[in-house]
């Protein structure tokens, strides 16, 4: 379904920054190629260095080699390129806003729609907020004006609550895109698809049936020169408060009434406000957190290379002690009654044998066993890299002997000529839409906030020395101490085996 798109300016605020330049303007090249932008759309970059409009123009071009190395169709490009404009937002100037309210208000160039990209660092979301307001470059009586906040939003619950009390006395919720960029990814999305439209899920999606659902973020990369800013966020608040969290309420959300936004967003805002909080009185037997050490990983063509270790690393920063984790794992149970007495395992790691993002549900024991250690269905929905759906059932072993073994079925979701869509291309186009449903409600925000808050400042509060797990290795054993029965780990892979230690 395509649907209609009224024409619009969006303006990029940041746009001199590296999130605009690797991602954002490529992306919005990539829908003018796949025909998704109205012809009259306009794109205002705003930036707060002084650029004059045939550098920006020829800073354009060179964003686009740099990512479409194999070339592009120069009518789209120059049809792309006369959509551009420039407008300096210099920071020692009180009258930058208004200046550019008298930029925009030239109808014949701009259409009065417009979106707001806030592409800026989060201590300055508030402020262009209030700015754009202030102007009156908020206001909706004539025109629709959407405001895009990028991420993080807030970093605790009181801090997302502050932040929400800033932009609201400027905005409506209906104004509001936060965005969270894995609900632009087309695997995620897939998860409701898949539940949702094959009638053999359904049935089986719940405490009757599903012993255990895991959901993991794993990486083989390091913290690479992001080193100070992972120092002040770590694992837990960078990949499971808001991308895991996401992914956990789709897997487990009810049935939306229909597809509206408004219908999707209500579902995964009762789920996520109904799970229940980690006692941090017993937070050992709830979350797990490690760092990594020295060792040794894989890289692209398969060969080993030694790397440090995370407290190596920052100390060459000339930090000398930490105990933020590069190793986060939660155990979560949803209180509700399709859910009731159901671990989910959330994990995100950095440093490990496999880089790997998906879901995994194990099944319960079948009616018939026929070895005492058969083994257990698995269902797992992977997204990255591999996007699959895989299932792993047992089957007899032809003969003349009763005996099973475990196949695994393999259903690639992405066929030859399917579109490569970037997750930041859906969500512009989504914003442009008006369909927020790929956004986040502050309800939302809160809840994982609420969640993980307590686990952050117990983990913080505690000093001493964090587990270690070797770079390149599979998850600590210690890890195991979260799970709910014996027969319960983690699967280091996808691939048959991979819940085998
Ligand atoms: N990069 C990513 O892959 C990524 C991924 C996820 C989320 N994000 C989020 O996306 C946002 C942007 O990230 P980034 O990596 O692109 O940051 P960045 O490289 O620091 O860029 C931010 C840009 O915003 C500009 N800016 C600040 N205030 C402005 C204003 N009032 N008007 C116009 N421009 C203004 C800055 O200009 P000055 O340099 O002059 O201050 C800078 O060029 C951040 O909130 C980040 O958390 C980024």
């Amino acid at each position: 379904m395509t649907k209609k798109i009224d024409p619009c300016t969006l303006v990029l605020f940041g746009a001199n920054g590296n999130l605009s330049r690797v991602k954002l303007m490529p992306g919005l090249f990539r829908l003018d190629m796949l025909g998704r932008l109205p012809d009259e759309m306009k794109i205002l970059s705003v930036g707060r260095q002084e650029v004059v409009l045939d550098a920006w123009r020829t800073d354009i071009k060179g964003m686009l080699d740099a990512k479409f190395k194999n070339g592009y169709d120069q009518k789209i490009f120059e049809r792309f390129i006369a959509r551009n404009f420039y407008h300096t937002n210099a920071p020692t100037d009180p009258d930058a806003f208004n200046k550019m309210k008298a930029t925009l208000s030239n109808e014949k160039v701009f259409p009065q729609n417009l979106a707001y990209f806030l592409s800026v660092r989060p201590t300055d979301f508030a402020l262009v907020v209030e700015q754009l307001s202030g102007v009156g470059l908020l206001d909706e009586s004539k025109y629709w004006r959407r405001v895009l906040i990028e991420k993080p939003f807030g970093t605790d619950l009181q801090s997302a609550q502050d932040l929400q009390a800033k932009i609201s006395k400027h905005l409506k919720e209906s104004q509001i895109y936060r965005i969270d960029h894995y609900l632009g990814k087309s695997a995620l999305q897939n998860v409701m698809f898949t539940r949702f439209t094959n009638a053999m899920f359904e049935p089986i999606w719940n405490n009757q049936y599903i012993d255990h659902v895991q959901i993991t973020n794993n990486e083989i990369l390091g913290v690479g020169d992001r080193t100070k800013f992972y120092d002040s966020t770590g694992a837990l608040c960078d990949m499971i408060q808001s991308h895991l969290l996401q992914t956990l309420a789709l897997v487990a959300m009810e049935k939306p009434e229909d597809l509206s936004p408004q219908n999707i967003r209500a579902e995964k805002i009762k789920l996520l406000e109904s799970i229940r909080p980690i006692p941090v009185n017993d937070l050992n037997k709830h979350a797990f957190r490690a760092q990594y050490a020295a060792g040794r990983v894989c890289v692209a063509d398969g060969h080993g290379e030694n790397v440090h270790g995370y407290l190596e690393e920052l100390a060459k920063e000339g930090v000398t002690e930490s105990v933020t984790e590069t190793y986060a794992a939660l155990k979560l149970f949803i209180d509700n009654p399709r859910w009731k007495g159901v671990p989910f395992y959330v994990r995100t790691a950095k440093r490990m044998h496999e880089g790997n993002t998906g879901i995994s549900i194990r099944f319960k024991q079948a009616p018939m066993q026929l070895v005492t250690d058969q083994h257990q269905n698995w269902l797992t929905l992977n997204i990255q890299p591999r996007e699959c759906i895989k299932m792993e059932i047992e089957s007899k072993i032809p003969g003349l002997d009763i005996a099973t073994r475990t196949l695994s079925i393999d259903a690639p979701q992405r066929q030859h000529d399917d579109e490569t869509i970037d997750s930041y291309e859906a969500l512009m186009l989504n914003l442009m839409e008006g369909d927020p449903s790929l956004y986040l409600h502050i309800s939302e925000v809160e809840a994982q906030w609420r969640l993980v808050d307590p686990v952050v400042k117990a983990w913080a509060a505690d000093k001493k020395p964090v587990h270690q797990y070797r770079a390149g290795s599979r998850d600590p054993e210690e890890s195991s101490i979260i799970f709910e029965s014996k027969d319960q780990f983690w699967r280091y892979s996808i691939e048959l085996g991979g819940d085998k230690h």
